[in-house]
């Protein structure tokens, strides 16, 4: 029996999913990406690695761990995409960018008004309704012409990042927001399903796969970094070196912009609480 509190039989199931099978999946989970998939996430699981599992035609979730095992070129991509949670949307935590625009950029502006250089990283950027978001507020806000401002928008799950790069959305995705943004960002497609992030916004980004966990090739430094709804699927100690990592990567008195649920406290000193999490580094 599962040692879950739901008294679900994973053995009963279109594949059976065994204890052991589970605590595999953690195992490779926490291995390949930080993630931390505890036993509440059993349901969750269960219906992501069951889609691999059909797609592959095998018969049971032990035989897809064994492939997988024997196979990670092959499959260990694929096993990364189902297990990441791509939650994400355009202006998410508006708050955020309001500070942007208001207090950040400017001084931003005025600190390297002799390099004419801004360097943000969005770290865990999903399909890319975030770095959009930030290079909308740029484009807003007037960066000069003759500025070299890059955003560099990373994600461990290529799916997403294909998605990301393609700039497509559907319709449904730009509910909400401000009519002036969607007409001077947004591109109707003529079927009026999608829209496409016009090139104003797009031209800063440059998306690139990368594991927060392994080495970083970027030096940074980098005038913010946005890492939102991502450290909270990872453990405390995971949490420590990658917050002590992006103090490495900021330029003095750079910001970071965390998730909602996220915070510091007993886990990285090198930055100053400002509120709405919203840090600032100080050493
Ligand atoms: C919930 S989304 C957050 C998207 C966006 N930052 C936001 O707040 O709207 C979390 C993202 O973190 C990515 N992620 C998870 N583990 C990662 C890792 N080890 N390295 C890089 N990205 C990772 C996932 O693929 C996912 O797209």
């Amino acid at each position: 029996m599962p040692s879950s509190k739901a008294a679900v039989n994973y053995r009963e199931k279109e594949f059976p999913m065994t204890d052991k099978d589970f605590k595999r999946i953690a195992g490779l989970a926490g291995q390949y990406t930080g993630i931390v998939l505890g036993e509440h996430k059993r349901d969750m699981v269960y219906g992501r690695i069951a889609r691999r599992v059909r797609k592959l035609n095998l018969d049971s979730f032990c035989n897809y761990l064994d492939f997988l095992e024997s196979n990670p070129q092959q499959e260990l991509s694929s096993f990364i995409n189902v297990i990441t949670t791509n939650l994400t949307s355009f202006f998410r935590e508006n708050h955020h960018f309001d500070y942007l625009q208001e207090k950040v950029l400017s001084e931003v502006k005025r600190k390297n008004s002799a390099q004419k250089r801004i360097r943000i990283w969005s770290a865990g950027c999903s399909s890319g309704q975030e770095p959009y978001s930030i290079a909308m507020t740029l484009n807003k806000f007037g960066v000069p012409a003759d500025w070299d401002v890059k955003i560099l928008a990373t994600d461990l799950d290529s799916d997403v990042l294909a998605k990301a790069r393609a700039a497509v959305y559907s319709t449904s995705d730009i509910d909400g927001l401000e009519e002036s943004t969607i007409k001077n960002y947004f591109q109707r497609s003529s079927g009026n399903k999608e829209v496409r992030v016009k090139e104003k916004a797009a031209k800063y980004i440059h998306f690139k796969r990368l594991n927060l966990l392994e080495k970083w090739p970027m030096k940074g430094p980098f005038d913010f970094i946005f890492c939102r709804n991502v450290v909270i699927y990872f453990d405390k100690p995971t949490q420590k070196i990658l917050f002590n990592r992006y103090a490495d990567m900021l330029a003095v008195g750079g910001y970071l912009f965390i998730g909602h649920s996220e915070n510091l406290n007993g886990i990285c000193d090198r930055f100053e609480n400002l509120g709405n999490t919203i840090y600032r580094k100080i050493r």
